[in-house]
């Protein structure tokens, strides 16, 4: 029934090869493709990393934990951009693993980072606006001033606070506090798209989470309801995309890719994609189709993608058993204890 329905919206085949080299050529193919046509390129050119912990809070949390103040600081020979991000290790927890979470607001885990320490995990926090504004700023202020841009293919914001989240993964992992095999990133709606492009590209994630992102995000974009590419170009969102990202205004079918390319690029690694079941905007039918297309790309590796009955989720369904996990929670358009509860089972259930 899923395959029909994928079939019948005119989906796509990923078209990932069993065998290397060919299988990374078409990676690198797909890459292209999503950073040409919808999120951007990151800039190329050599890097300096010269962040620093500015302040340490031992016994953060009430003694569960202890924090870091870091400013990361990344220096090009063109241009150079700072900002500020946390890092929380839970005490008495050797190499634990760790959430990457992009937040909308300063607050660690946008206040669940108690949540996550009980949990056993370690937690780095990245408030997305100090990364790069979210607002039409003509990329004058933060990252977006790092290099010179282009109307076609320069990045958009998602792609910057994606390679944000990449700077900030590059120094927890020079600290060795956390386990290296088991970062995860996560993000909710414009920071779910955010999650969904930071774990496509860039493969230190083991563990991909994309909350409620909706278009632009976890959703096939051919066949969506509520909001479409239209509706992505206006002034409030077009921004987070590349220049090229408009010749797809109410031209779904003559995209060179859907949302299961993007998702597919997690693979062989885990992926959690998660809808609400009244996110209408979002479109939870298209996100799980998504998840069900995308498992082409995790058969090409012999593994198994989504594992789920052949119909829609019900509300409070969830599928845990593949390397893509998904599940329906019941209610609106929010990323909360229900879910991260969904996301500590499933990383408990695959080690990861
Ligand atoms: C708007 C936008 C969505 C986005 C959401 C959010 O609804 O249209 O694309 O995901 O904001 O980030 O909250």
């Amino acid at each position: 029934m899923l395959q029909e329905e994928l079939e019948k919206r005119g989906i796509p085949k990923i078209g990932l090869p069993s065998e290397e080299p060919r299988r990374e050529k078409r990676r690198e193919e797909i890459r292209q493709i999503l950073c040409r046509e919808f999120y951007g390129f990151a800039p190329e050119f050599p890097l300096t990393d010269e962040s620093e912990i500015l302040r340490t809070e031992k016994n953060s949390f009430g003694g569960k934990g202890t924090t870091f103040e870091i400013e990361i600081r990344v220096r090009s020979p063109f241009g150079y951009t700072s900002f500020p991000a946390t890092l929380t290790v839970p005490a008495g927890v050797e190499k634990p693993p760790l959430f990457l979470c992009y937040t909308f607001t300063p607050a660690i885990a946008d206040g669940l980072g108690e949540e996550i320490l009980d949990n056993g995990f370690a937690a780095a926090s990245l408030y997305y606006e100090s990364v790069a504004p979210d607002k039409d700023d003509q990329f004058a202020n933060g990252a977006g001033g790092f290099c010179r841009r282009n109307p076609y293919d320069s990045w958009g914001k998602i792609a910057i606070w994606a390679w944000a989240g990449s700077r900030l993964l590059d120094f927890v992992l020079k600290t060795g506090l956390c386990d290296e095999t088991r970062a995860a990133v996560v993000g909710h709606s414009r920071l779910g798209k955010t999650a969904l492009f930071a774990g496509a590209m860039d493969e230190r994630f083991s563990l991909v989470i994309s909350n409620d992102s909706g278009a632009g995000g976890a959703a096939l974009l051919r066949g969506k309801t509520g909001e479409k590419i239209e509706n992505l170009a206006m002034q409030g969102s077009c921004f987070w995309f590349c220049g090229n990202m408009r010749k797809y205004v109410k031209k779904e079918d003559e995209l060179p890719f859907d949302a299961h390319f993007l998702a597919g690029l997690t693979a062989p690694r885990h992926l959690y994609i998660s809808s609400a079941s009244e996110d209408a905007w979002a479109d939870p039918v298209s996100e799980f189709l998504c998840c069900a297309a995308a498992g082409e790309a995790y058969e090409s590796y012999g593994v198994t993608g989504l594992a789920a009955p052949d119909r829609y989720p019900l509300p409070g369904e969830a599928f845990h058993d593949g390397r893509i996990g998904y599940h329906l929670r019941k209610g609106t358009h929010y990323m909360g204890r229900e879910d991260w509860n969904q996301f500590f089972a499933y990383r408990r259930k695959h080690k990861i």
